[in-house]
């Protein structure tokens, strides 16, 4: 197991897998995703990847699956043991593969980023990311030991934006009408 990861069920009627996520972080990305057009930056096995397809309409999933050895057989395996057929694997990074998103007018419901957590690669990710959907949510906001927060308050400060969060998932909504309240 890797440090920091443990087991969830992302989603009802499947096996656990090895995640980056913790199980009410993947509960709170069902719900996110109901219905609605993702595009996921950092797949690995599928924690969230599988969370959300379960619920989305399509998700599209963007991950050079260079970091983690075989990361991309495991998703692979993972979506086929939860019958999901509505995951578009993209083996690119999002630094190159946004853009092309943006340049072709694509549109999304939902912006998922837990990629390269460097400062420089957040912010430029939530910059990307800001042009393709009206809601995005970001995984490690508040880990002391990567960059993710001081990023985020910059790109979304709390005082202009509606922000939600569960565990390390900040979700920030940049429409008035796309904001789902939370009790
Ligand atoms: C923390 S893991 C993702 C964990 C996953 N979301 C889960 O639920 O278990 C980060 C992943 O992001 C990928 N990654 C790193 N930089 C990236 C980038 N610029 N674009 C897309 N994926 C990236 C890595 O290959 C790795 O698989």
């Amino acid at each position: 197991m890797r440090p920091g990861w443990g087991m969830i069920q992302p989603a009802p009627d499947g096996p656990e897998i090895e995640a980056g996520i913790s199980q009410a972080e993947a509960d709170r990305l069902r719900e996110l995703a109901r219905d609605k057009r993702v595009l996921e930056i950092g797949s690995a096995f599928g924690g969230s990847t599988i969370a959300m397809a379960s619920t989305a309409r399509e998700v599209v999933a963007v991950d050079p699956h260079q970091w983690i050895p075989g990361s991309v057989d495991v998703l692979r395996a993972n979506l086929a043991a939860y019958g999901l057929t509505n995951v578009r694997i993209v083996q690119e990074l999002s630094f190159t593969y946004l853009p092309a998103l943006i340049a072709a007018g694509e549109k999304f419901d939902l912006v998922y980023i837990d990629g390269d957590h460097s400062g420089a690669a957040v912010a430029l990710d939530a910059a990307n990311a800001r042009q393709l959907a009206p809601v995005l949510a970001f995984h490690d906001y508040g880990n002391a030991e990567i960059e993710v927060q001081p990023a985020l308050d910059a790109a979304f400060p709390p005082d202009r934006y509606r922000r939600h969060l569960v565990g390390a998932l900040l979700t920030a909504y940049l429409e008035e009408r796309a904001y789902v309240r939370h009790i």
